[in-house]
């Protein structure tokens, strides 16, 4: 991946940051066509990914071609000056195909066949599904491969059905043969000695369909690696079909963020940009930080290239619950923040809003009152913006600090059979990157496999499973020098979900210099004191942990109850650098302190003389710093140097207000050798709290 050729590089060093939307132009008539034409470009759009939905009016009917209404179309765009992210339809198989075939419709756990009439409906372990959807891919890059508005290929749509059907057992004993080779290391690797579950010929195994209790977790991991190998094989067949015929442009799929369904890490292998869906909900003040994260991930995703933000709403959706729009100047400051976070283009769902179907409430460019509505013409300001940014096009973000995460390990911690089902993967992760978001530091979301050499400070709020390979690395990083901080309820498993014999956390515990006993949920909060003043509470999780070894500092411990006096977070010398584990969920304000001493060992400094006020994001790249106003009201932020603002030319500093909803594109300093020191020195002092 990342060749310069399939790279978002040879689109934006033509035409500046990518501005798109999904274009559905089937559900019009030709006739609105120029018109729409002429809204897209009034907007500043530059690009529109087009065929995602458009299956049964391209093949009407088994094998037929419908193309002419598509020819016209893809020349009128061409010749508005439109590119193209062509899509290719097979997220949504017309009615014949499951109405002929119905071994292509997915099934569920309980053997409910999922039916036509919504979208999905497709059994990613299908050969009937595999075969049409690779027949209607060929046709379509042979004949726009070339095409000179295609710009990029889009597969499908966010991959990510599961079916449980017999066909799918199929495929998941041909994967397990391959992962295991004989029936033995399966029985192992599963444990099925527990409740008589061994299996004696590979015909009785079966996916994890609904059972009277509780399913066997090694055979549920493995189904959803299986699950997740097949999505990704889904988009490879249909990669190289269009690789075939256009060996020029990129191609990707639309992800998802933090989807437990699929293993992104192992997606990202295989496109040529990171493409991520992201929808802010503007009811949950919190939104704006769990975008920042999943941007980040995009980051980490793309190995520090840019990446497209591929959907993303202008206003309300239509599939939450109570579907709140977006506030006035909520859509700049949230495309900005993708952009700020290393995405080089922002496109929204949808071009024009939908008069009928299941999405006819969603949001749009153009919404149905047409174009004198805030909506449009926030976009086209907006396009106008990211124009005057075209200079960050290309530009990286410079990460100092990874949080790690594991798809594999996501999956197996969160299973019916552990000691709590209140320990959420997801939220430990936005727990612990709070503290850096606030401080606006800059952070990639990286799997545990990465080379961690060049981060001052490694994160793992929740690493359930890690491989050894995974823990020697982590050694090797502190031992040289490094700054680690882990999170609760750490390397418990292996990757079959075994659990790691002895105390815990099992190939951490010399590294993090603690000895654990016993997981203790939590019946009533317990309090943990940080020295003589300071106490909070934790309220679902801590753990009975003793100090291992000499080189270990209690940082805080348990107060009153059963733990009382034991350690809740230890801090621990090893080699050159140091570690942290935190033996409970610790609140918001624990981890500020926590995160707060890792960062001074580190000497990682926010760009910032004051803390920012909290819906305020600040984010570094290209050498400019990005400060977005995620609220209504005006937020003072202490910025202790003097800028001028690349999206109006207007100087700013030391001390400014952002007005509701306001957005600064700063230049950085650079500075000279010795402020460079003095910097770096004031920032030290600062992190230990004597400036
Ligand atoms: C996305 C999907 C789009 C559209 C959008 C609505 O998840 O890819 O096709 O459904 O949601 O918000």
């Amino acid at each position: 991946m990342f060749s310069s050729s399939h790279s978002l590089t040879g689109l934006t060093d033509r035409s500046g940051l990518i501005f798109g939307a999904d274009y559905n132009p089937e559900q019009w008539p030709a006739a609105t066509w120029p018109e729409d034409i002429r809204l897209m470009q009034e907007a500043g759009i530059n690009m529109v990914t087009v065929g995602v939905f458009s299956w049964a009016r391209l093949e009407p009917s088994e094998g037929a071609r419908n193309f002419g209404w598509l020819d016209h179309l893809m020349d009128l765009l061409h010749g508005g000056g439109i590119r193209v992210c062509l899509a290719t339809p097979t997220a949504s198989p017309p009615a014949w195909l499951g109405h002929e075939y119905p071994e292509t419709l997915p099934v569920d756990a309980d053997g409910s066949t999922l039916w036509y009439g919504s979208r999905n409906q497709f059994n990613p372990s299908s050969a009937k599904y595999r075969q049409a959807a690779a027949a209607i891919t060929e046709s379509l890059a042979r004949r726009y491969a070339g095409h000179p508005a295609v710009a990029m290929w889009h597969v499908g749509n966010e991959l990510g059905q599961v079916s449980y059907d017999d066909e799918t057992a199929l495929g998941f004993r041909t994967w397990l043969t391959r992962r295991y080779a004989t029936l033995d290391r399966l029985n192992q690797s599963w444990g099925t000695a527990f409740w008589s579950q061994a299996y004696g010929s590979w015909e009785e195994i079966l996916p994890p369909r609904k059972a009277p209790y509780l399913i066997n977790p090694s055979q549920k991991l493995d189904f959803q690696r299986f699950t997740s190998a097949q999505l990704l094989s889904l988009y490879r067949a249909e990669r190289d079909i269009i690789r075939r015929y256009d060996t020029r442009c990129p191609v990707t799929t639309n992800l998802m963020g933090f989807f437990r369904g699929a293993d992104y890490f192992a997606f990202a292998k295989e496109t040529d940009v990171v493409a991520n869906d992201w929808y802010t909900d503007p009811a949950d003040p919190d939104s704006h930080r769990l975008g920042a994260l999943t941007h980040d991930l995009c980051r980490g995703l793309s190995g520090g290239m840019p990446w497209l933000l591929m959907e993303s709403a202008t206003s309300a959706v239509n599939w939450r619950e109570h579907n709140v729009p977006k506030e006035p100047g909520e859509l700049r400051v949230d495309a900005l923040s993708a952009v700020a976070r290393g995405a080089d283009g922002v496109c929204f769902f949808q071009f024009r809003q939908s008069r009928f179907g299941a999405e006819r409430f969603h949001s749009a460019v153009v919404p149905l009152a047409g174009e004198n509505t805030r909506a449009f013409r926030e976009v086209a300001e907006l396009g106008k913006e990211l124009r005057s940014l075209r200079q960050v096009a290309g530009t990286s973000c410079a990460a100092t600090i990874a949080v790690l995460f594991d798809w594999e390990s996501w999956w197996a911690a969160e299973s019916p059979d552990t000691p709590t089902n209140r320990l959420q993967v997801l939220e430990q992760l936005q727990a612990y990157y709070a503290p850096l978001h606030r401080r606006g530091l800059s952070v990639e979301v990286v799997h545990p496999s990465a080379e961690l050499g060049r981060y001052g400070l490694v994160v793992a709020p929740s690493l359930f499973l890690l491989a050894p390979e995974h823990s020697n690395s982590l050694a090797a990083y502190v031992r040289g020098g490094g700054q680690l901080v882990v999170g609760p309820f750490s390397a418990v498993a292996d990757s079959n979900g075994h659990l790691a014999d002895g105390r815990f956390p099992g190939s951490l515990a010399d590294l993090l210099g603690v000895d654990g006993e016993e997981w203790v949920p939590l019946a009533s909060p317990v309090e943990v004191r940080f020295g003589p003043i300071q106490a909070v509470q934790a309220h679902i999780w801590a753990e009975d942990l003793a100090l291992r070894g000499n080189t270990g500092k209690v940082m805080a411990h348990f107060g009153a109850g059963r733990l009382e006096g034991r350690p809740a977070v230890v801090r621990n010398c090893h080699g050159a650098g140091s570690s942290w584990y935190v033996g409970a969920d610790l609140p918001a304000e624990a981890l500020e302190l926590v995160l707060a001493d890792a960062l001074a060992a580190a000497g990682i400094a926010s760009p910032l003389t004051a803390p920012l006020p909290d819906p305020v994001e600040a984010a570094s790249r290209g050498g400019h710093l990005f400060l977005l106003n995620h609220s209504a009201r005006p937020q003072e932020v202490g910025l202790g140097w003097t800028s001028v603002d690349l999206l109006t030319g207007t100087a700013h500093g030391p001390e400014l207000t952002l007005p509701p909803f306001g957005a600064l594109v700063l230049k950085e300093p650079v500075p000279t050798q010795t402020g460079a020191a003095e910097l770096s020195n004031l920032k030290n002092d600062r992190n230990r709290g004597t400036a």
